[in-house]
């Protein structure tokens, strides 16, 4: 990590570890501070500030703003742990399950609010535009957040469907933490727009490697249980394309594990990862990252500031695409 990567993320760390500090009842402010404790890559925070530094601007009046958009993520997790019925997140024991469903529930709806108190401290001329961004941003979320749910249930999704589904839950949040930090920069339109898709793009790629992770992950680093998407029929780039790819054999033994209601977690895991690696679909998926994390690439480099003030984001992206968490 580059310096000013790791002094952003400690400024973050730093002030996320006041957020409702002190607030009471315990019973509902001490599961998000749990979860925000957890830490995590804090990747969208410092996505803002990066953004604002790559316009040459002091990143103090953005600090509020990416706090709010952090706050907003990890109360995404605490709701989608919930909706996934996962047990581990940043390898501790998930809200839902160390208290319970309706705690999970209510502590994620203050996440909310609070993300919206930081988000609004923004200086008063960018404030309508800001708020329309996160508005519209955690909107989107809800949407591709749903799309995800229903498509456990259905075998025919297409990649095309996949794709609009991660982009709605996973890249506008990526792609607005960019934005954000460009409007609170005063950077144009032209340019704030260019990183906006940026983002996007980093984002379609980062989502489609956690999906990568979650089959082929290291269980030490991951932070999460392996094999949960494949458990609750996730439909993944992986499981689409095997679903596409594969020969009769395969599909019977795959549409017996989507169909099977009491089944061997270990063994539907193993079983749907053996039809993966015969039909190298790891390799296929790394392709596709690959593509978007070019495409994004091409979106930074038509932000119009000197090249050399774009190393540390062409870095942090490239980091993003070769992690283990
Ligand atoms: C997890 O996000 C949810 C996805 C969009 C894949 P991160 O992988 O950024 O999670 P943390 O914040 O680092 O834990
Ligand atoms: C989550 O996608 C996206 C959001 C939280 C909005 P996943 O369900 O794949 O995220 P993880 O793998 O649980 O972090
Ligand atoms: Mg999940
Ligand atoms: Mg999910
Ligand atoms: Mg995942």
């Amino acid at each position: 990590m580059t310096n000013k990567v790791t002094f952003f993320r400690n400024q973050i760390d730093e002030k996320l570890s006041e957020v409702m500090k002190g607030s009471q009842p315990e019973t509902l402010f001490e599961p998000p501070r749990y979860v925000i404790s957890l830490g995590g890559k804090r990747l969208r925070p410092i996505l803002t500030l990066m953004a604002v530094d790559l316009f040459g601007k002091e990143v103090e009046t953005a600090v509020n703003a990416a706090l709010g958009i952090e706050i907003f993520h990890n109360f995404s997790l605490l709701h989608d742990d919930l909706m996934d019925n996962a047990d581990v997140r940043r390898g501790s024991a998930t809200v839902h399950k160390k208290w319970n469903a309706n705690t999970a529930i209510l502590s994620g709806d203050a996440m909310v609010i609070e993300a919206y108190k930081y988000v609004a401290k923004v200086p008063e001329k960018y404030l309508a535009k800001v708020l329309e961004l996160f508005s519209d941003t955690a909107m989107d979320i809800c949407i591709g957040q749903q799309y995800d749910m229903d498509f456990e249930q259905r075998c025919d999704v297409t990649e095309a469907e996949y794709i609009e589904m991660i982009l709605n839950k996973t890249a506008v949040l990526t792609g607005c933490s960019l934005k954000m930090g460009a409007i609170l920069a005063d950077a144009d339109e032209r340019d704030a727009e260019a990183l906006y898709q940026f983002g996007l793009n980093l984002g379609l790629a980062f989502q489609l490697k956690d999906d990568l992770l979650d089959v082929y992950g290291d269980p030490k680093c991951f932070g999460k249980k392996i094999g949960g998407d494949i458990i609750s029929n996730k439909k993944t780039y992986l499981l689409i394309k095997a679903l596409k790819n594969s020969d009769p054999v395969q599909r019977k033994e795959l549409d017996r594990w989507l169909t099977a209601e009491h089944f061997d977690k270990e063994e539907k895991v193993e079983a749907v990862k053996k039809i993966y690696d015969e039909l190298k679909l790891k390799v296929i998926s790394e392709n596709l990252i690959e593509k978007y994390y070019l495409a994004s690439l091409d979106c930074l480099s038509s932000v119009n500031v000197p090249d050399d003030r774009k190393k540390e984001l062409i870095e942090l992206s490239e980091n993003l695409m070769y992690r283990d968490r």
